[in-house]
């Protein structure tokens, strides 16, 4: 059932939300990220996400300049990776990232191909970790592949069996930072110098977070690589212990009964919540476009 926010004063009347799932994501309508927003606007907007932790917004037409603009009413963004052919000097927006399969002229304009992106949490193995990611999509597959499931990281603790959840209390997950979301070795770095997770570089984060501003806890779990190879190691823990217990969990969250799948329209807008949320994408055909602009929003403090 779709509900009437507050009045918002100087932009429209009110901002219409249709929740997208029990478990995650709403819809927010009647909003143009091209324009100017009034602080009541992005104000009602914020408590939004906050609430629901995704939100989408259809039918948008956005320049590179508008997405950076929204985007910087959350919080500094990060700058997007260049492509290795690209020069680096005057780009026109650094902050944007481009998430593409597209080749021209045989370089490819954007990163991470037609392939599975597994469940992860963005930038996890960071020590600061974006707070939000943003995606402006701009051409889609037209077979409805390629979707982005997301997974209610608050709700999936609670699902967690009690004893289960009662041993993770205090625990924290280390985060290596070797590889990359699709499992290859970073540049400059040797397999045979990396014999354990605990070995590589990587931070160490809370198993069991708290929001910094909701206040709710959530689980942290990072991510995964094909469902095998684990990047996280509980700190203080045997491996084999480690790997027992995140069976587990991911046990539990693979069954996706915490999870919901956005279904892209090209220019849908989506921003979710880093912090509470992981996310993952299907694969798609390869001889289908898919080009996404996307903005990374810088958090404040490490997870806690
Ligand atoms: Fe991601």
């Amino acid at each position: 059932m779709s509900t009437k926010l507050k009045s918002v004063p100087n932009d429209f009347d009110s901002i219409e939300v249709q929740p997208l799932s029990d478990i995650i994501g709403a819809e927010i309508r009647g909003v143009d990220l091209s324009k100017d927003l009034s602080p009541a606007a992005l104000d009602a907007v914020h408590q939004v996400w906050l609430q629901h932790s995704v939100i989408v917004l259809r039918d948008q037409r956005l320049s590179d300049g508008d997405l950076v603009r929204f985007s910087k009413h959350f919080g500094v963004l990060d700058f997007g990776p260049n492509m290795a052919w690209q020069p680096e000097a005057n780009r026109d927006h650094p902050e944007i990232f481009v998430i593409s399969n597209v080749v021209e002229n045989g370089n490819p304009i954007g990163f991470l191909g037609d392939t599975e992106v597994d469940w992860h949490t963005d930038l996890c193995h960071t020590d600061l970790p974006p707070k939000a990611s943003t995606l402006y999509a701009m051409e889609i597959p037209t077979d409805g592949s390629g979707n982005t499931g997301y997974m209610n990281m608050y709700t999936l603790l609670d699902a967690l069996p009690d004893d289960l959840r009662i041993r993770l209390d205090g625990l924290q997950l280390k985060h290596e930072d070797a590889h990359t979301l699709q499992g290859e070795l970073r540049y400059g770095l040797n397999e045979g110098d990396l014999k354990t997770i605990e070995d590589a570089p990587g931070p160490v984060h809370p198993l069991i977070r708290t929001h910094p501003e909701t206040g709710r806890k959530c689980l942290y779990l990072g991510r995964q690589w094909n469902g095998e190879h684990r990047a996280t190691f509980v700190d203080g823990m045997s491996r084999a212990e480690s790997d027992a217990l995140l069976d587990e969990i991911w046990t539990v969250a693979r069954k996706e009964d915490c999870a919901w799948y956005h279904e892209w329209q090209a220019g849908d807008f989506v921003m979710w919540d880093n912090r509470c949320v992981m996310h993952r994408r299907g694969p798609f055909p390869s001889e289908m476009r898919r080009i996404m602009h996307r903005t990374q929003i810088r958090d404040t403090a490490k997870p806690f």
